[in-house]
């Protein structure tokens, strides 16, 4: 077994319907003929909650594992009209989940909300994947290191049990833009952020740092080059088949 597995996560927002199962069938059909990689990654798929049970349900002895994208920040059953919590979600068989997605930031999500989310769903025994991200005004004014230490810290305790927890680092400004920072750039925040995470909650863990923001074929290349990245979230790429096939085949060329 490779020491280093990669996470190629696709997060597909608002997007897809039951016969977009196709696109997780196609991409489970190249994984299976990958034999030359596929012991180094692991595929994510994150349909909307629509989708989650009948996917589970399909994706239950596969390869792929499905995720979803979010939750209501109470748990078991309430008088939340539209909302949706943690225990039923991991009752449609799922067992990962995006958190802290900037998108849900944006429409009023704060650090208090994403730290109780974060604490149903590891009680919940998910594996969470926590996003974080400065936006371009945050990074202008050359706070983002600062901004990522307030989201990390606010959100995970000392107690949590670490190896639940991927962080997928989105600058804001590199989501749905087509912009992506350089590798050199990308490298260092990468650096910075395990290191803090290992000293500030003190672990010897290794945490798993993915990259997200407009991840596709040819942005991949730029990030071929950096061991300590863990992988990707990608959205938009990730709603065809051959597009998030083809970042698979990119990364590993
Ligand atoms: P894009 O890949 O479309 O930029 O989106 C990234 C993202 O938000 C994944 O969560």
């Amino acid at each position: 077994m490779p020491s280093q597995i990669r996470y190629f996560i696709g997060n597909w927002k608002m997007f897809g319907i039951p016969s977009s199962i196709k696109i997780l069938d196609k991409i489970n059909h190249y994984f299976k003929q990958d034999k030359k990689n596929n012991r180094k990654y692991k595929v994510i798929i994150a349909p909307p909650h629509t989708l989650l049970q009948d996917f589970s349900y399909k994706y239950k002895k596969k390869k792929i594992f499905i995720c979803a994208q979010n939750c209501y920040y109470k748990d078991n059953f309430g008088a939340y009209t539209g909302s949706i919590s943690p225990f039923m979600i991991k009752k449609t068989g799922v067992n990962h989940i995006i958190i802290g997605h900037s998108e849900n930031r944006a429409r009023g999500e704060n650090d208090k909300i994403i730290k109780e989310k974060i604490l149903l769903c590891l009680k919940n025994n998910f594996n969470v994947i926590f996003c974080i991200g400065e936006n371009k005004n945050e990074k202008k004014k050359k706070m983002t290191i600062k901004v990522l230490k307030r989201q990390l810290k606010s959100a995970i305790e000392k107690k949590y049990n670490l190896r639940k927890i991927v962080i997928a680092y989105e600058p804001v400004w590199s989501i749905g833009t087509g912009r992506v920072p350089s590798s050199y750039e990308l490298r260092k925040n990468i650096i910075t952020i395990k290191k803090f995470v290992k000293k500030h909650f003190k672990t010897r863990h290794e945490p798993k740092i993915l990259y997200g923001g407009s991840v596709d074929k040819k942005s991949v290349y730029n990030f071929k080059s950096i061991k300590e990245l863990d992988g990707f979230l990608i959205g938009g790429a990730s709603k065809s088949s051959k597009d998030f096939i083809d970042i698979i085949k990119n990364f590993y060329k």
